[in-house]
C-alpha cells in the first residue's frame, strides 16, 4: 500500500521504516531539509537498535523515500500518517500547532480521497479538530473530496522501538468508518498474524487510551518510588517488597522498579497534558497530580542522599556519574534524572565526571563546555580521582563492574545508586559505603 508519513521524528521514522520493511511503499515528509538529506545519506537522527539497517535497506530498495516536498507527499499515499510532535505549551497542554499544520497541508494539496491517521499523542478531541481543519480548507478550495480521520496511537518504547513496532502487543485504531477498518486491517496484516491484535474503537477512546496507558505506567513507578521512601524509613528493603508484590499476577513484575524518577519524551509530558485536560473540564486530577509531584521529588532523592552524606558540604567535591540518558539503550536526555542531579551538584559547587555509552554527545549539546563537567571516554576513567560514584541509568555494562579496580580509582569507596544495581550485602563485604533507593 502507498503510505505517507508526516514528521520524521522518533515515532514517524520507526513506523515508516517498519511499514516499508514489510513491503509497503512509504514516503516520509519533513520540513527539515538537513534531516531529509542526512537520511538519504544513511545518517539516522536518533540512536535506536536495528533502525539504521532498516532505514538504509529500505531506502536502497526504494520502498522508503524522504522528501521535504509536502505536495509530493500528499499525492503519494492514500494513507496519510501524522506523526509530528506535540510539545507542551506554557501551561502543560499539548500544543497542536504542528498537527493542525499537517492537516492543513494535506487538505491544501489533496486531489483524491484520503485517510488521515493520527499517530502523534494528542488530547482527546484532536480528531475532531483535524477533521474541522481539513473540511475548512477543502470548502475554501471548493474541492469535493472525501476523507476520514482516524486515531492510531503508538505505544513504542525508546530503545526497543523497532521491535515494539514489528511485534506490537496491540494495535489501537479509533474510527467509525467500515472502510477505514478494512484498510487498516490490510495495512497492519503483516503485524497481526497468529492472533488478532487490532482493537477498534471510537476516535476519542483511542486518543484517551494512549494517555491512560502512559499515565498508568507512570503511576506504577511513582507508587513504587513512594513505597521505596517508606521502606527506607521503616527499615524494610523495597527490592524484597517489589518481588513480594510482583508475584501477584494482578500486580505483575513490570514497571514496579523504584529508581531516581521517570524521564523521557512521554511520561512527564503525557501526565502533565492529561492533568491539564482534566483541569480544563473542571475534573480534579488527584492521582495525576500526585504522580507528577512524587516524580519531581524522586529526581531530588539522589542529590538529597549525597548532600546528607557530606553534611551539605559539596563544594570542591568530584562525582563520577554513570548513565546520562533517561534510560538504557537510548541517547535521549529529555527530562532525564541525571540532569536534575548534575544541575544540583553544580549549584552546590561540585564537579561531575560523567560516562554514558550513547548520550555524551547529547549532553555536550545541552550543556556545552563547562569546567565542572568532564565527559569521560570510559566508565573507568570517570571514576579516576572522584570522591564517589553516582549511578543514574541502568546500562547493562554497569551491572558487573570490577569492584577492586573501582576501589583503586575512587578517592573514597562510596556509591550512590539510583537504580539498585548491586546487592547491598555484597557491597558491605566489599567494604563499600552503598546508598541505594528504598533499602
Ligand atoms: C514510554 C512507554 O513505555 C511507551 O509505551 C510509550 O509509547 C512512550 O513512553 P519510553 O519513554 O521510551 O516509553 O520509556 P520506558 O521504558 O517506558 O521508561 C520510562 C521511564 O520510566 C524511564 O525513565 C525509566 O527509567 C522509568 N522506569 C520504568 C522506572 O523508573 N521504573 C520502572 O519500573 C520502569
Amino acid at each position: 500500500m502507498r503510505v505517507t508519513v508526516f514528521g520524521i521524528g522518533y515515532v514517524g521514522l520507526v513506523q515508516a521504516a517498519v511499514l516499508a520493511e514489510v513491503g509497503h511503499d512509504v514516503m516520509c515528509v519533513d520540513i527539515d531539509q538537513q534531516k531529509v538529506d542526512n537520511l538519504k545519506n544513511g545518517i539516522i537522527p536518533i540512536y535506536e537498535p536495528g533502525l539504521e539497517t532498516l532505514v538504509k535497506g529500505n531506502f536502497e530498495s526504494g520502498r522508503l523515500q524522504f522528501t521535504t516536498n509536502a505536495a509530493e507527499g500528499v499525492e503519494h499515499g492514500k494513507l496519510q500518517f501524522i506523526a509530528v510532535g506535540t510539545p507542551p505549551d506554557e501551561d502543560g497542554s499539548a500544543d497542536l500547532k504542528y498537527v493542525l499544520a499537517v492537516a492543513e497541508t494535506i487538505a491544501t494539496h489533496m486531489s483524491s480521497d484520503k485517510i488521515i491517521i493520527n499517530k502523534s499523542t494528542v488530547p482527546v478531541g484532536t480528531g475532531d479538530k483535524v477533521k474541522a481543519k481539513v473540511t475548512e480548507v477543502l470548502t475554501a478550495r471548493n474541492a469535493e473530496l472525501g476523507f476520514h480521520v482516524c486515531s492510531n496511537p503508538e505505544f513504542l518504547k525508546e530503545g526497543a522501538a523497532v521491535n515494539d513496532c514489528m511485534k506490537p502487543d496491540r494495535i489501537v485504531i479509533g474510527t467509525d468508518s467500515d472502510e477505514v477498518k478494512d484498510v487498516m486491517h490490510e495495512l497492519y496484516a503483516p503485524f497481526n498474524r497468529n492472533h488478532d491484535r487490532i482493537i477498534f474503537m471510537d476516535v476519542r477512546s483511542a486518543e484517551l487510551t494512549k494517555y491512560a496507558a502512559n499515565c498508568m505506567l507512570a503511576t506504577k513507578i511513582s507508587f513504587m518510588n513512594e513505597m521505596a521512601g517508606l521502606a527506607e524509613r521503616l527499615g524494610a528493603d523495597i527490592e524484597m517488597v517489589r518481588q513480594g508484590i510482583g508475584s501477584d499476577p494482578r500486580i505483575g513484575y513490570h514497571f514496579i522498579y523504584p529508581g531516581c524518577g521517570y524521564g523521557g519524551s512521554c511520561f512527564p509530558k503525557d501526565v502533565q497534558a492529561l492533568k491539564r485536560t482534566a483541569e480544563e473540564i473542571d475534573f480534579e486530577p488527584l492521582i495525576l497530580r500526585a504522580v507528577e509531584d512524587r516524580n519531581a521529588q524522586q529526581k531530588q532523592v539522589l542529590f538529597n542522599k549525597i548532600s546528607a552524606h557530606y553534611k551539605g558540604d559539596l563544594a570542591g567535591k568530584t562525582f563520577a556519574l554513570w548513565g546520562l540518558s533517561f534510560k538504557p539503550n537510548t541517547d535521549d536526555m529529555r527530562d532525564a534524572p541525571s540532569r536534575v542531579l548534575m544541575e544540583a551538584l553544580w549549584q552546590a559547587g561540585a564537579k561531575v565526571q560523567a560516562f554514558d555509552p550513547e548520550a555524551m554527545e547529547e549532553t555536550q549539546r545541552i550543556y556545552g563546555v563547562r569546567n565542572d563537567l568532564q565527559l569521560c571516554g570510559t566508565r573507568q576513567s570517570a571514576l579516576q580521582g572522584a570522591d564517589a560514584l553516582v549511578i543514574c541509568t541502568e546500562w547493562k555494562q554497569f551491572w558487573a563492574p570490577d569492584f577492586e579496580l573501582m576501589k583503586e580509582l575512587l578517592n573514597e569507596v562510596v556509591i550512590f545508586d539510583g537504580r539498585n544495581l548491586f546487592d547491598p550485602e555484597l557491597m558491605k563485604r566489599n567494604e563499600f559505603t552503598y546508598l541505594a533507593i528504598g533499602r
